[in-house]
């Protein structure tokens, strides 16, 4: 059952509003676990903020704290945003899914990622639009795949889109592009998400190009 979303409320009152979101099956235990139901993790940063990052859904660290990006991936982001100049204070950071969906093999075994469906992510896109509309950034940042299918549309592809900057909302794309109360056009830009740099091969060159797309999001801000 999906939640009416909130107007004109503040990103607090949002915040509020999302704990209590049935709007796909992820706000349950998730089938053959025995760790509960998951909570819903919302944002961090600052709600006046000139960039939003926004990454893919939070992990199994973020669901027991709460809050996205604290785990190995979000210290690798906060590593790569000092390299490339990006002031935290002027970030806000939010995820594409609030709910952690993962699998768990055995009871009480490790809870492991696994990537939200389409239907995950639409079902949760209302938040993501809402907050959007309230912050009023002036960069927005897709951290890898999903949060870029989430913004841009289905044609979205990370390996080909990172490192280059197009304006946004996408028109007629995603709902992002009838949004009424955009107040101005908003820069995208797209890197890869931090798992995949620490998946990586070559974790070194994945780490320097998602430095280097930051560089150009800290160009953007100047
Ligand atoms: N990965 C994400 O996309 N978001 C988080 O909050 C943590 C890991």
């Amino acid at each position: 059952m999906s939640l009416p979303i909130p107007r004109g409320v503040s990103i607090d009152a949002l915040r509020t509003a999302a704990l209590a979101c049935q709007g796909c099956e992820l706000h349950q235990a998730q089938p053959g676990s025995l760790s509960g139901p998951t909570q819903t993790v919302f944002s961090k940063g600052n709600p006046t903020a000139r960039v939003v990052f926004v990454g893919e859904q939070p992990g199994d660290i973020e669901d027991r704290e709460g809050l996205p990006f604290v785990g190995p991936a979000g210290q690798l982001f906060d590593r790569a945003m000092a390299e490339a100049g990006i002031d935290p204070r002027q970030a806000y950071v939010t995820n594409s899914v609030k709910h952690f969906r993962f699998m768990q093999e055995r009871p009480g075994g490790r809870r492991i990622h696994k990537t939200p469906d389409t239907v995950h992510v639409e079902a949760c896109k209302p938040w993501l639009r809402a907050e959007l509309s309230i912050l009023d950034p002036e960069v927005v940042v897709a951290l890898g795949a999903t949060a870029g299918r989430a913004l841009i549309g289905p044609r979205f592809r990370v390996t080909r889109e990172r490192g280059r900057v197009f304006m946004w909302p996408p028109s007629g794309d995603a709902g992002f592009g009838s949004e009424p109360s955009r107040r101005r056009a908003v820069s995208f830009v797209a890197t890869s998400h931090p798992s995949a740099v620490l998946r990586a091969d070559n974790q070194e060159t994945a780490y320097k190009e998602m430095v280097s797309d930051l560089q150009l999001v800290a160009r953007l801000l100047a």
